[in-house]
This record gives structure tokens, C-alpha cells and sequence, in this order.
């Protein structure tokens, strides 16, 4: 098993789906009431350069439910954010905790972070991916099908986004089939097309990417750091939005996925998303558990 989880491209297809098992059997354990101490008395570190509000409860809420302790640092009070390199940063944090959680915008910061602390690094995000929440999605999806082999998803809108670039990794390590339905220019990360090769479909027109869907995902159309751009940004996609016309197309049986925070009238209309709601919040939900399952596997 990998030692940190820094990008989905570093698992095999069987971590991945150890990942998956371990969340649904810590899940299940929560629900009945069975506790399970797997990470006492330690201590994961967590470094926020960007806001949150489902990571970050999450992490600190799965740490305290596995006997752990979370400490939320914000980038903005810590020297790294007035210039401390990332090295000297890491090779402190080996001294005093047990794991680190960060979200930051460089992937290549988190990837130092993990060489220099010999530590496990988990990325809350970073401008390139968000393996977190790509595994929380399959779950989801999992629960909802009970299988993922085989079955068509559709993220349709900013394809270079981290939460598109993690999902496709995820979608492939999962024998799913993955469309992507973005406009010209706004195409997942080049890393992620090479690497999916010929197992991801880029398509430039929505109604051909929507075809036949069990999952539609979508994500908003102007990512964290990207604010300035955000006119523009929202008139390139404007025809990419989720809406009930756009989803008679996918499957019948289609779910819709949503990371959160959603922009309703943008990247999906508010109908969409309250018809979806349930499975959304399941997702958002999930991600605690996959948490735990991702601690308990680097940490534990
Ligand atoms: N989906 C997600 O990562 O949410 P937060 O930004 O609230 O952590
Ligand atoms: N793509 C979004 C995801 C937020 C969880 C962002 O980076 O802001």
C-alpha cells in the first residue's frame, strides 16, 4: 500500500478498492455503533491555504472518532506563509506528528511535503487533484449501483479542474467508462490525458457526452484562486450547464454528483440539484468515511 495518498495515479486498481472496502466497513460500524480506536494517541496535522468546510470538518471529526487528534493549522499562520521552504516546514512536522493532511494550490508542495517529512501526506486538494473526493464519489456511486465496472460517467463542465482530473483517475482505476463534455480550452490536466490515454472520451458537445450516463458530475466553473477569471470563466461554460433538458439524455437511472460548494444557476440549475439532492448529500457524508478509511490504511 501506497504511503500517502498525494494523487490517484499513484494506486493500483486494489487500493483503490481497499480504500472503497475499508470506508463502507468503518461506515457500517458507525452507523451500529461500534467504535474502534484505531488511531490513539495520534496526531494528524492539518495545513489550509485555501478555505473548506467539508474537509476540514471532516478530518477533524474522523480523527476524534478514530481516538486521534487533529490540529487545524491555517497556512496564513504558520511561517510557510511568510516564507519558511516546505523542506524545513516538513522535516518539524516529522518531529512532532503522525501524519499530514494539506490543501494547498502547488501539487508540487504536497509532494515535497511528503519527501521531506517521510511522513504520510494526504491532499485535501491542491490546483491539480482532489484524490479525497474522487474516492468519496465512488463510493457513492458504488452504494448506489452496488458495482462501478462498466458503468458510464459524465463530468461535464471545467475539465481541468482538480475534482475532473482526480475523478477520471478514479473512473479508470475503477473500470468505468468517463466522458468528459467541456468546451475547447478548458480540457482536464495534460498529466491526466496522458496517463488515461485512450480510456477517456473528450467530447466539446454536452449532449454527446451526456448520452447514456449513469453518473453526471459536475463541479463549479471557477475553482478556488481562479476568482478574477470568473466572467469569463462562466460565459465559456455557460453551455455546459446541468439541467433537467441536458439529463433526459443520460440514463434513466442517471445520479447526479456534486463535490460541493454548488453554484445553482450555474453549473447546475437548482431543480437538478434538488431532485438530486439526497445522493449529493450522501457524497458529502461519505467523504468522512472515506477519510477514516484513508487514516486508518496511512496512519494506522
Ligand atoms: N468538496 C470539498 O472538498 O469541500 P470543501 O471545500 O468544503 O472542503
Ligand atoms: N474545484 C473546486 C473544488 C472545491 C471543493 C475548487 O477547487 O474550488
Amino acid at each position: 500500500m501506497a504511503k500517502s495518498l498525494l494523487k490517484l495515479s499513484d494506486l493500483s486498481k486494489a487500493e483503490v478498492r481497499a480504500f472503497l472496502n475499508k470506508a463502507d466497513q468503518l461506515k457500517f460500524e458507525q452507523k451500529n455503533g461500534i467504535k474502534h480506536k484505531i488511531l490513539e494517541g495520534k496526531t494528524l496535522a492539518m495545513i489550509f491555504s485555501k478555505a473548506s468546510t467539508r474537509t476540514r470538518v471532516s478530518f477533524e471529526v474522523g480523527m476524534y472518532q478514530l481516538g486521534g487528534h487533529a490540529l487545524f493549522l491555517s497556512a496564513n499562520d504558520l511561517q510557510i506563509g511568510r516564507g519558511e521552504p516546505v523542506e524545513d516546514t516538513a522535516r518539524v512536522m516529522f518531529r512532532y506528528v503522525d501524519g499530514i493532511m494539506i490543501r494547498t494550490f502547488k501539487q508540487q508542495e504536497v509532494e515535497d511535503l511528503a519527501e521531506f517529512s517521510g511522513l504520510p501526506v494526504i491532499n485535501g486538494l491542491t490546483d491539480y487533484a482532489h484524490p479525497c473526493q474522487a474516492l468519496a464519489d465512488l463510493m457513492t456511486i458504488r452504494e448506489q449501483f452496488a458495482y462501478l465496472e462498466g458503468l458510464n460517467a459524465c463530468f461535464m463542465g471545467d475539465g481541468g479542474n482538480n475534482t475532473c482530473n482526480s475523478f477520471i483517475v478514479g473512473c479508470v482505476l475503477s473500470d468505468m467508462n468517463i466522458t468528459v463534455g467541456c468546451p475547447k480550452g478548458y480540457e482536464p490536466h495534460p498529466d491526466v490525458l496522458k496517463w488515461a490515454g485512450d480510456k477517456v472520451k473528450i467530447s466539446h458537445d454536452p449532449k454527446e457526452a451526456v448520452k447514456n450516463a449513469d453518473v453526471v458530475y459536475t463541479d463549479v466553473w471557477a475553482s478556488m484562486g481562479q476568482e478574477d477569471q470568473r466572467k469569463i470563466r462562466l460565459e465559456a461554460l455557460k453551455d455546459y450547464q446541468v439541467n433537467m433538458d441536458l439529463l433526459k439524455l443520460a440514463s434513466p437511472d442517471v445520479i447526479v454528483q456534486h463535490c460541493l460548494p454548488a453554484h445553482r444557476g450555474e453549473e447546475l440549475t437548482a431543480e437538478v440539484f434538488d431532485k438530486h439532492a439526497k445522493v449529493i448529500f450522501d457524497e458529502a457524508e461519505n467523504r468522512l468515511h472515506i477519510q477514516k478509511a484513508i487514516m486508518a490504511i496511512l496512519m494506522g
